[in-house]
């Protein structure tokens, strides 16, 4: 039987590790990046906004630490390059975190163009894609890694999103399950990240509220409450998939959503019964 290493002995839970973090400049992705540090990891930050990439590159250390490269997730080669980058700045890849995602604005399916439906699916799923092509790639030669995507309580659920992210979350969980199948004979962990909402520059455009407006409105969400979800609790989740401590869990979809995506909400909810007494 297997025995549970002293706190001391995993204070630093990514030490030597080095990982790829897509959307990193910015909310989850940034918050997941300061996280990692913190337990000893190298990170390549890949992202489109690069004075805001950089910004938090120079805070947690500068190249030599943490640096900043210019990705588009539905380019390959900007995403085969951020790849390459950190095998030969940093010397491998441990985990890949393809976290960079959009939502469009909320519209009727039949006022929805095409190219933009096309376009959310590039950025939150093809992304995803390739950033898994291409870990991989360098990762199956080493026989060990872990790739994760920030998916969404859309992944689960319709109803709370547009109609072209909730076909791109749910796309990122079969993404999830079939990479896990086809990789875990190489020693490669897959699995997803979803959450209800967590106040950043893209859930604030999506709701088109402010922020204390839209943390309201997330925290009316849950079934769990005097709490409010953090961009730090989702790096938490990530943190345990792609450290030891989740060294068995694989093609797994976590979601972190305070209850919201299981339990129903109106007339039959066990709750409205109960307030009615
Ligand atoms: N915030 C929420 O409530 C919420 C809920 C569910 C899921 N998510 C998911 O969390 C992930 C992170 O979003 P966030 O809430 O932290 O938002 P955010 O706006 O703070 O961060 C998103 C980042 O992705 C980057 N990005 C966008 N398009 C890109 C592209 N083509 N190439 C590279 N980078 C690109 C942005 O520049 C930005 O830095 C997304 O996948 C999002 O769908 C967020």
């Amino acid at each position: 039987m297997g025995s549970i290493p002293a706190l001391s002995a995993v204070a630093k839970r990514l030490q030597g590790k080095v990982a790829v973090i897509t959307g990193g400049a910015s909310g989850i992705g940034e918050a997941t990046a300061r996280l990692f540090r913190a337990e000893g990891a190298k990170v390549v930050i890949a992202d489109v906004q690069d004075k805001l990439g950089r910004s938090v590159s120079a805070d947690l250390g500068g190249p030599t630490d943490c640096l900043y490269v210019r990705c588009d997730v539905t380019s390959e080669p900007d995403v085969r390059d951020a790849v390459d980058t950190a095998v030969s700045h940093f010397g491998k890849l441990d985990v890949m975190y393809n976290n960079a995602g959009m939502s469009d604005p909320l519209l009727r399916i039949a006022e929805t163009e095409k190219s933009v439906f096309e376009r959310v699916l590039a950025v939150n799923l093809t992304g995803a894609f390739l950033g898994t092509k291409h870990a991989a790639r360098v990762m199956v030669p080493r026989g060990r890694g872990c790739i994760v995507a920030t998916a969404s309580a859309c992944s689960v659920i319709g109803g709370t999103g547009t109609h072209a992210y909730t076909a791109s979350k749910h796309g990122l969980v079969g993404l999830t399950k079939n990479a896990a199948a086809e990789l875990g004979r190489f020693g490669i962990r897959v699995n997803c990240v979803s959450l209800n909402g967590v106040v950043t520059p893209l859930s604030r455009g999506a709701l088109g509220v402010g922020e204390e407006e839209c943390r309201e409105m997330f925290d009316a969400m849950s079934t769990l409450k005097g709490t409010t979800l953090a961009a730090e609790d989702i790096a938490r989740a990530v943190l345990y998939l792609t450290s030891d401590e989740g060294r068995y869990v694989s093609g797994h979809n976590l979601i972190v959503d305070g209850g919201f995506t299981s339990a129903i909400s109106g007339p039959t909810s066990i709750v409205n019964y109960f307030d009615r007494q």
